[in-house]
């Protein structure tokens, strides 16, 4: 038998408890519980929230293991306070048939740090042509739910509308990166007045809110599941107001550094600051921020993009876009949600942990993801000291890659603990 008592912690950063961990289970939740013959934890108050879900994390293996792998990224992941991510499917080979995403499910498994829930690509080698196996890699070992060709957008309605209707069987949703690619040909960064100070070609508001419309309306049309990856714009919020106003079946996420930062970086011309979709301007991050609070964006996701030295630190337009974020995701949120009366830590539990879980349908099942912190769930959980702060590290990170857009940035909200069915993945903020 392992077990663990959490002294003094707070779960939803609301009255202290202590919570004991009894072979992987939440056994007992009170006040002056007995030590037990379990390790004794003393959370000092600490907030104790359910082990943090990430639907959009960038893994890079398969392939690029010089940049990810699946055991340095998840266990970047623990340390940032998460039990479950999601593997994007753009890997080399593409995550679109069963052998590939079986793979990243068992290195998952393998390494431990939290699980992996595959991501399935919608078309064949994300070409946006041919729809890829879904009903195989929904039937495989690895159960995919999520299908996304993140990275690329699939631009063509009548497949869209195709993948849309294919998913209802098995209760699947598409996640689409909404781009449209004719209206982003060659774009570097967001258009508006920075672009044309530093003669970079835009990449307009317009080129998402079209695809983010044309998808409602298409999940609408055949009353099935979309999500919307990578939200960046005060327009894309007005659209979902619009569509979930309609009942529709429609979820979003926004990035953590689209909550924080704005296209007025690009003026470094530090590759660091590139990312798809763009930073975008303080109006944009502003209404992310309400549309995040009101719940018209359901969820924040990391977009963990790592990418190794020679990709990322290159002339801008050379440069390949992404920035890592699963270390510095709760500590962005805190920041940008929490310290300013946007978001309760409950609230966070729900953008972070619930509902992203729900999303991916791993909320139930034998190895359920973001359930509740009650007696008889499953102790996936996270133990975060509100006050402490840190500074973000490049070289400190679990990751393969430095391309954090954050480094030297203090940061609220510490992850002093993770465990993963009972089992600790971090302790006192390190790899346990
Ligand atoms: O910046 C990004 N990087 N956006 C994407 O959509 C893909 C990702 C990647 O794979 O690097």
């Amino acid at each position: 038998m392992t077990s663990y008592l959490l002294r003094d912690v707070r779960p939803y950063g609301e009255a202290a408890v202590d919570v004991r961990l009894v072979d992987g289970r939440i056994a007992e939740i009170g006040t002056g519980l007995g030590d037990g013959d379990g390790r004794v934890l003393d959370g000092a108050g600490a907030v104790l929230l359910p082990g943090l879900v990430d639907l959009h994390t960038h893994l890079r293996e398969p392939g690029r293991e010089d940049a990810e792998t699946v055991e340095t990224g998840t266990l970047a992941a623990a340390l940032g306070g998460f039990t479950a991510v999601h593997a994007m499917a753009n890997t080399d080979p593409v995550a679109d048939t069963a052998g590939v995403v079986e793979q990243v499910w068992r290195l998952g498994r393998e390494a431990g740090h939290c699980d992996v829930a595959p991501v399935g690509a919608v078309t064949v080698g994300l070409g946006g042509e041919q729809m890829a196996e879904l009903g195989t890699m929904a039937d495989s070992a690895a159960r995919v739910r999520v299908f996304s060709d993140d990275g690329h957008c699939v631009s063509d309605a009548s497949l869209m509308r195709r993948a849309l209707e294919y998913v209802k069987a098995f209760d699947g949703v598409i996640a689409q990166h909404a781009q449209e690619p004719r209206l982003t040909v060659g774009a570097q960064m967001n258009e508006g007045v920075t672009s044309s100070m530093l003669g970079l070609t835009g990449w307009p508001a317009v080129a998402e809110e079209a695809i983010i419309a044309r998808d409602c309306l298409l999940a609408a049309h055949v009353d099935s599941r979309l999500h919307v990856c990578h939200v960046s714009t005060a327009g894309s919020v007005e659209l979902l107001r619009w569509a979930k106003g309609k009942g529709w079946n429609v979820t979003a996420e926004v990035t953590p550094h689209h909550l924080l930062l704005t296209d007025d970086l690009a003026r470094s011309y530090d590759p660091v600051f590139k990312v798809n979709p763009p930073l975008r301007s303080q109006t944009d991050v502003d209404a992310l921020r309400e549309g995040l609070a009101d719940g018209t964006i359901d969820c924040v996701a990391t977009d963990h993009a790592p990418h190794a030295l020679e990709d990322k630190e290159a002339e801008w337009g050379a440069a390949l876009p992404g920035m890592t974020g699963l270390e510095t995701a709760l500590g962005i949120v805190a920041l940008t949600m929490v310290e300013t009366g946007r978001l309760t830590w409950r609230q966070v539990a729900e953008r972070m942990s619930s509902t992203p879980a729900r999303i991916g349908r791993l909320d139930d099942g034998p190895q359920p993801q973001g359930r509740p912190i009650a007696v008889g769930e499953p102790a996936n959980l996270c133990l975060v000291d509100p006050a402490s702060t840190w500074t973000v590290d490049p070289r400190a990170t679990a990751s393969r890659s430095r391309n954090t857009p954050f480094a030297g940035r203090e940061l609220p909200a510490r992850v002093v603990a993770t465990f993963l069915r009972g089992r600790p993945t971090v302790l006192d903020g390190k790899p346990a």
